[in-house]
């Protein structure tokens, strides 16, 4: 995917779009064995399975069954892979999303495949383009949590799996700089134009005022993160926010997830191509909001809003690490959710979350963008998440 997915694509267009992201699914799923693609490591992470049948799904739901001459490929899918849309029915529970031993991964396969040959057909006859592009875009959500979730997944096993993907590639990042930014009234959010795909929590666009600040050019690496680490940053207390601090006690976090060694004095950091030795000059990723705010705090400065990140974001490069930001995630003035099913895709998420923006290197090419708002829970660390800093401009 090297284009965002727009709605005004033509019919031939959106049939490619849509082979082309429902084939890079299964692409992930090609590097992994039937087990790995059951497992489920916690409550927050789902199995392989699991999202390329809720993916599935969602086209099934959202699309298909409106049709019709359409015949479910199973009803049964219908309790199993319903992610959170309580308007489409009772479900599954999220935590126990790897005891679906059946359908077999085979049978989930050939879901798609029943799936795929019907929403072509519906393609085909232009009907309900604005939701097939956000079946897509939600496909592609997926795609990067199918990463994120096996990650974490082989990191349970002491053998470290080696899943087979570089995530060194991109990973290098230049001598950060201050971006002066004057701030004053500006606009953020997407337009209302509706040839370029947003998700709702993006709109409307509307105005804010920021106070000049300045913003890093670049994000964190993990050597600066490893000097926080060796000035006993995970020991001091006044770094911390009063919930992160007990989230250090409770989880024992001494490091960002998946770095390795340091009793050895020798960090490496576990990825989904193995182990290696940690590149002091790669962003540092699989921090928490709290663990970014500390090292904020440590090194004197802030984190920028989400309003402030991208006012200023033409000014930067990003996309190897979504950033956290200082700001809740909320509705924009004037909100308005998706309608039908989709109605329940974000807004009722608003409320407990922090905002991050930017992009990852598991995020498909071209699915992200400066308005793009990514959300997690301030403790969440499983994400390719990382820190860029902000400060005032006095
Ligand atoms: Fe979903």
């Amino acid at each position: 995917m090297s284009e965002a997915i727009a709605s005004s694509s033509s019919r031939s267009e959106l049939e490619e779009r849509f082979s082309e992201v429902r084939d890079c699914s299964m692409r992930i799923a090609a590097r992994l064995s039937p087990e790995d693609a059951l497992v489920q490591s916690m409550p927050d992470a789902s199995p392989t399975k699991w999202h390329l049948a809720h993916t599935t799904w969602f086209f099934e739901t959202v699309i298909l069954s409106k049709l019709p001459r359409y015949k479910a490929f199973d009803p049964a899918f219908n309790y199993l892979f319903n992610s959170y849309y309580n308007a489409v029915g009772p479900r599954h529970p999220r935590p126990q999303r790897g005891l679906i031993t059946r359908p077999s991964l085979e049978q989930v396969f050939a879901y798609r495949e029943y799936v795929d040959a019907a929403m072509l057909e519906a393609i085909g006859e232009a009907d309900r383009i604005d939701d097939i592009v956000l079946g897509l875009n939600h496909e592609q959500q997926h795609q990067e949590l199918m990463l994120t979730d096996i990650k974490h997944a082989f990191f349970q096993n002491p053998t470290l799996p080696v899943f087979g993907w570089d995530e060194r590639h991109a990973c290098r990042v230049d001598q950060s700089d201050w971006s002066r930014q004057q701030g004053g009234l500006v606009e953020v959010g997407a337009t209302s134009n509706r040839t370029e795909f947003a998700f709702d929590n993006e709109r409307p666009r509307h105005q804010v005022l920021l106070q000049p600040y300045k913003i890093a050019t670049n994000t964190v690496t993990n050597g600066e993160f490893a000097a926080f680490i060796d000035d006993g940053g995970y020991r001091r207390p006044e770094f911390w926010l009063s919930d992160g601090w007990s989230a250090v006690q409770s989880e024992g976090w001494s490091s960002p997830l998946y770095w390795l060694g340091g009793d050895r004095g020798e960090w490496t950091v576990f990825t989904l191509g193995g182990e290696h030795p940690l590149n002091l000059a790669a962003p540092v990723q699989h921090v928490s909001f709290f663990e970014a705010a500390a090292f904020a705090a440590w090194a004197g400065k802030r984190l920028p809003t989400e309003f402030e990140w991208e006012a200023a974001s033409r000014d930067f490069a990003f996309g190897s690490v979504w950033e956290w930001t200082r700001s809740s995630y909320d509705p924009y003035p004037g909100f308005k959710t998706f309608e039908g099913m989709a109605a329940e895709y974000n807004g009722k998420f608003m409320v407990g979350q922090m905002v991050l923006r930017g992009g990852s290197i598991a995020t498909p090419r071209g699915h992200a963008r400066s308005s793009y708002r990514n959300f997690f829970p301030p403790n969440a660390r499983w994400q390719f998440s990382g820190i860029r800093l902000a400060d005032d401009w006095e």
